[in-house]
């Protein structure tokens, strides 16, 4: 029988929770298409930093190099351990170290589900570089604590990694609708923006049959609330990425309905597939989080693993039950619990 290795990553808040509700619908497809998920669980978190000093053990990157993919609930708990050493201690340098420079999020409206715009039929993909840009950490503070104090956040933008993320997006857009909107702010950022819209003009030469736009982030977002049916493929820098990421989840109902897939498409390593939320440090330990989301992102990680047929199972399982309406969390109107309505997804599908 086929079996995926997956190593499991529940972090924080809401994320054990999410993830064990996301496996019960995963292992649920895996008897109903005949395949085998051989998982790990590696319950790092930022009870592992208070309890060790570090966020992940010294070999923790060796330890999730041996899996086929990484299945990842939240990371952060800001009230015990600071984002600055959480995030740097864990997601991030899992995204650098694989370089999984792809971050790929879907922002469609599932069956039954509203969402607060007037615009429902809308299917947006969003591809957001994923390993530079502002998140390259550089930079540094000087006089701190006095009032000379400057604090420098230098973002990097390599022709590498510009090129690249806008290639995979111009091929993705070539895949669908052959629309592709490049989002810059080259109107105020004269050197790294500047160089982004250079390249995207450079790649699009290639792509003859790919009808690109540019878009300043800004107008961009309001693109997104005003017409999001006129966008399809959207490529963006790291920071861009990320907060266009939570508008698309926003616009397809909240947090709890984005999901997303960490990729390095020349292999090599293990991608890796979360929900675009956080940890939640509001609502964890209630059963309150919404598991669509990281169920979504598990049928991404089947579809990477070629379980093409498991993956259209979870999704169309997914739509039945939101669909129906009745056996959904408290965001989407509903009264069930995060298990619960991963029950209802996982008995869809048997
Ligand atoms: P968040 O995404 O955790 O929460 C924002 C809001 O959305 C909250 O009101 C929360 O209750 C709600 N929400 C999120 N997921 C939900 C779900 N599945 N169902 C229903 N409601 C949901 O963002 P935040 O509050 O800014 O961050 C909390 C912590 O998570 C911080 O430490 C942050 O750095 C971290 N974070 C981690 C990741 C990650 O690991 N990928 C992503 C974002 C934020
Ligand atoms: C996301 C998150 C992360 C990011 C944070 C937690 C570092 O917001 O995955 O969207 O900014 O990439
Ligand atoms: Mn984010």
């Amino acid at each position: 029988m086929r079996t995926h290795n997956i190593a499991l990553l529940p972090g924080d808040g809401i994320g054990p929770e999410v993830i064990d509700a996301a496996m019960l619908v995963l292992e649920a497809a895996a008897a109903r298409f005949d395949f085998a998920l051989k998982t790990q669980r590696y319950d790092w978190s930022c009870q592992t930093y208070l309890d060790t000093g570090r966020m992940m053990p010294a070999d923790g990157i060796e330890r999730l190099q041996t899996h086929d993919c990484i299945l990842l609930g939240a990371v952060g708990w800001p009230a015990k351990v600071a984002d600055s050493v959480s995030l740097h201690g864990l997601l991030l340098p899992i995204r650098k170290q694989f370089d999984l420079y792809v971050n790929m999020r879907p922002h469609r409206l599932l069956a039954g589900v509203d969402g607060p715009l007037r615009a429902k039929d809308f299917d947006i993909l969003c591809i957001r570089e994923n390993t530079e840009g502002e998140y390259s950490g550089a930079g540094g503070r000087v006089h701190q604590g006095t009032k000379a104090e400057v604090a420098v956040e230098t973002a990097i933008f390599t022709r590498h990694g510009v090129e690249r993320i806008l290639r995979y997006a111009f091929e993705k857009a070539r895949q669908r609708s052959g629309r592709l909107a490049s989002v810059s702010k080259s109107n105020a950022q004269k050197h790294s923006m500047v160089f982004w819209d250079e390249v995207a003009e450079e790649v699009a030469a290639d792509f003859p049959d790919v009808r690109m736009t540019r878009y300043h982030v800004d107008a961009l977002a309001a693109r997104m609330v005003t017409h999001p049916e006129t966008l399809d493929v959207v490529v963006a820098s790291n920071l861009f990425g990320d907060i266009l990421t939570d508008l698309g989840a926003a616009i397809q109902g909240g947090l709890g309905f984005a999901a997303s897939a960490n990729l390095n498409p020349a292999g090599g390593g293990p991608s890796m597939f979360e929900p675009v939320h956080g940890s939640a440090p509001d609502i964890a330990g209630r059963g309150l989080a919404n598991p669509a989301a990281s169920i979504w992102a598990g049928a991404m990680m089947l579809e990477h693993l070629g379980e093409v047929a498991a993956a259209e199972g979870v999704i169309a399982a997914l739509e039945a039950t939101t669909a129906a309406g009745q056996t959904v969390t408290p965001d989407c109107g509903g009264e069930a619990s995060t298990w619960e309505m991963a029950e209802a997804v996982a008995q869809a599908i048997r």
